[in-house]
């Protein structure tokens, strides 16, 4: 990342991380009133200067939801923004009208309107939510927040529970968000909008509080709209247990980097037994500190370390599949070349002319008709491959699936996933049950590059 205008300035007083939780759901419960409104908040070090934001109840990262698997989740909406806008809540099987694609589930909240969520968790995991209405303005503005599904009986002390949003910020020299850059076509059809700064819940190097000999779960949420942030866990001592909300067998040690990419969720458990100070870090060629972890002497703990239960996902039948390429080409640096097989070079200028740089499957932006159709119960394989000069994080909304391959090569684990990288000509074979009624986007979460033609959706019937 870009460092030179910031990594000399002087940040003042680390501030504290933990995010206040709202419990929220219950089944006679109330609505829980989520507003979304201009506000303003420093994001460069504590007096540093105040950037303009759009953001839920006044809060950096929007608040946290915490409920129970199987509890129904009602929250009522106002939007207060002078832009229509809609709440999608990322990586839970939802009921389909709930999912909150504006144009696809539901119209986009008016300014001044509201709209009830209502919904039942099945699952539990680390998910978030987040506009979904022109996401490429509405999410790198601030328009983002954990949501966190526990099972009956939390398996970590609330205090050891710890959620960490991850995001990456465009700053200008006086370390305000640069509002002027939003949908610039040099990001659109390169990296998508990258920033120059990483705040933690919304702060600047936090100090993160653990406690000596216990351990703690950390939820990573990767909220940046483009940026893939390259961590090292076994560098802070932490182990990896899950991805995207759902749990391994087992925990994994892992040595190498693991990349957690826009909209992407990493859960990781510690147990730090020294006192004294561990940074977080982001690799990037070199190791850059975001957060560091204070570890406190606390009384011992005996207790050992006790994962959930995992989610009973449905398992893909790959006997009975129904097997579809997803091919992603376009955009600067080469990547227009595989159009060039089915586009004379005019259609390619009109193309572009109207914004679009992207291409799934060929097609360019929302198709009228899904790019597929499956009945309820089929199993879906996509052949994924990536003809295009960057890395894409494909989502797919309402629905978990395995991966199964990377460039022909069967993966170890299968991990359960919502959003998958694909890197430049690689080939990703994903597999999942679509056992979910309704209409259903498959899109890149580099949020300008869905915005420039990545994104399309499916049916299932
Ligand atoms: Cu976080 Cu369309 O998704
Ligand atoms: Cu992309």
């Amino acid at each position: 990342m870009d460092r030179r205008t910031f990594l000399n300035a002087s940040l003042a007083g680390a501030t504290a991380a933990l995010l206040p939780r709202f419990a929220l759901a219950t089944p006679q419960g109330e609505y829980f009133e989520l507003t979304a409104a201009k506000g303003s908040q420093r994001l460069f070090g504590e007096d540093g200067e105040l950037s303009e934001l759009w953001l839920y109840n006044g809060r950096l990262p929007g608040p946290e939801i915490r409920v129970k698997r199987g509890e129904r989740v009602k929250v009522r909406f106002i939007n207060k923004l002078d832009t229509p806008t809609s709440v999608h809540w990322h990586g839970i099987r939802i009921d389909n009208a709930m999912d909150g694609v504006a144009g696809l589930t539901q119209a986009a909240v008016a300014p001044g309107d509201s709209f009830d969520y209502d919904f039942v968790v099945p699952d539990t995991g680390t998910y978030w939510y987040h506009a979904h209405n022109m996401s490429w303005n509405q999410v790198p503005r601030g328009l983002a927040g954990p949501l966190i599904v526990e099972d009956d009986t939390p398996a970590f002390d609330p205090d050891c529970d710890i959620t960490m949003m991850l995001s990456d910020w465009r700053l200008d020299e006086d370390g305000r968000l640069d509002t002027n850059s939003f949908g610039a076509r040099h990001d659109f059809s390169h990296a998508g909008r990258l920033g120059n700064w990483l705040t933690v819940n919304g702060n600047s190097l936090p100090d993160i509080r653990l406690k000596k000999g216990h351990w703690h779960r950390l939820r990573l949420i990767n909220s940046s709209a483009s940026r893939i942030l390259d961590l090292a866990p076994a560098r802070f001592g932490a182990r990896l247990i899950g991805l995207d909300g759902q749990l391994f067998d087992a925990q994994r040690s892992i040595d190498d980097l693991v990349q957690l990419s826009p909209a992407q969720r990493m859960d990781l458990v510690m147990k730090p037994e020294a006192s004294g100070t561990i940074p977080f870090e982001m690799m990037t060629g070199q190791a850059f500190t975001f957060a560091n972890f204070i570890v406190e002497d606390a009384n011992p703990s005996s207790a050992d370390l006790k994962l959930p239960p995992k989610n009973a996902l449905p398992e893909p039948d790959m006997e009975n599949a129904l097997q579809l390429p997803l091919d992603m080409a376009g955009g600067a640096m080469g990547g227009m070349r595989a159009l060039m097989r089915t586009r004379s070079e005019d259609d390619l200028r009109q193309m572009m002319s109207k914004g679009l740089f992207w291409t799934l499957n060929d097609t360019a932006g929302m198709p009228e008709r899904p790019m597929f159709t499956a009945e309820r119960g089929q199993t879906v394989v996509l052949d994924s491959l990536n003809e295009t000069g960057f890395p894409h994080a494909m989502h797919i909304h309402g629905h978990h699936f395995r991966v199964l391959e990377r460039s022909g090569k069967q993966l170890e684990h299968q991990d359960w996933r919502d959003t998958f990288t694909s890197d430049p000509q690689e080939r990703v074979k994903i597999a999942f049950v679509a056992d979910n009624p309704g209409k259903w986007l498959i899109h890149c979460h580099m949020l300008g590059h869905a915005a420039s033609g990545m994104m399309t959706w499916f049916e299932v019937t």
